[in-house]
């Protein structure tokens, strides 16, 4: 390696073959086949591709949720699928939120406490923990929601607290996983301007599943999955 090549700081996300198996002997079933990927910082990735493709799978990984069954994952040039269960975790909390299709909000917990909760795990201080979730709530336009239980919110409205919940720490990246795949068209617009700005104002680095073309197209690269592997891979938009 040249000294020039050696001193280039490395990408924020790298997989190198990555392969996952589910299952043994008979029952077993390749989901990734040795998927590459580079994925810089404040990059805004759209991955798509037929159901069972195995777009869960890899968003599992790099969310440091499941590990690879071989190949490698390096994030910031630390190798993740080296880390125990614990370091995993904590790589978790410092660096990754969250957002899912489905929501996973606490039922009977107001919109301010759901997003307190990941600072709760890091034993963030009461008053503190007060301040920035009513910040993060604030920057998805619902500090006004926050006594607010989540079967008096609308869906639109669940999915920005779960997204206030995902930013509340400052995550360096955001993955979602079909965040707008249980919300009508104009709804969804909504969450996409809001992951745009997210993405464009504070440069979180956002992976986000959908089987919606156009929600997609808000991304600046989008990534089609086939049969395990990386199929395309286009780069439609630079920074807005
Ligand atoms: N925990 C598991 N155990 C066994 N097989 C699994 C498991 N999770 C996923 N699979 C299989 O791996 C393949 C890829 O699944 P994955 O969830 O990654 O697909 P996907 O691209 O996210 O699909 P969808 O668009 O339907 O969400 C599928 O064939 C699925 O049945
Ligand atoms: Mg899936």
């Amino acid at each position: 390696m040249s000294a020039s090549a050696a001193a280039e700081p490395p990408p924020l996300i790298e997989l190198q073959a990555v392969t996952k198996v589910y299952g043994e002997g008979q029952a077993a079933f390749q989901a990734l086949r040795g998927v590459d990927l580079r994925i810089d910082q404040s990059d805004f990735v759209a991955v798509m591709g037929p159901s069972g493709s195995g777009k869960s799978t890899a968003m599992n990984i790099l969310g440091c949720l499941d590990s690879p069954t071989a190949g490698a994952y390096r994030f910031r040039g630390m190798h993740v699928e080296q880390l125990s269960r614990n370091q995993r975790a904590l790589l978790r909390r410092h660096y990754l939120g969250f957002v899912f299709q489905g929501f996973n909000l606490l039922a009977r917990t107001t919109a301010l406490e759901n997003v307190e909760l990941p600072l709760v795990y890091r034993g963030e201080a009461r008053a503190a923990r007060h301040a920035r979730a009513r910040a993060a709530l604030d920057a998805v336009g619902l500090l006004r929601w926050e006594k607010h239980t989540p079967a008096e919110l609308s869906g639109g409205q669940q999915q920005r607290v779960a997204i206030a919940r995902a930013i509340v720490t400052d995550p360096t990246v955001l993955l979602a996983d079909e965040p707008t795949g249980n919300l009508d068209s104009q709804r969804s617009h909504e969450i996409m301007d809001l992951l745009v700005a997210l993405n464009r104002d504070r440069g979180i680095t956002v992976l986000m599943v959908t089987h919606e073309p156009e929600m997609a197209h808000y991304a600046k690269r989008i990534i089609h999955f086939r049969d395990g592997r990386v199929d395309t891979d286009h780069r439609h938009r630079e920074d807005t």
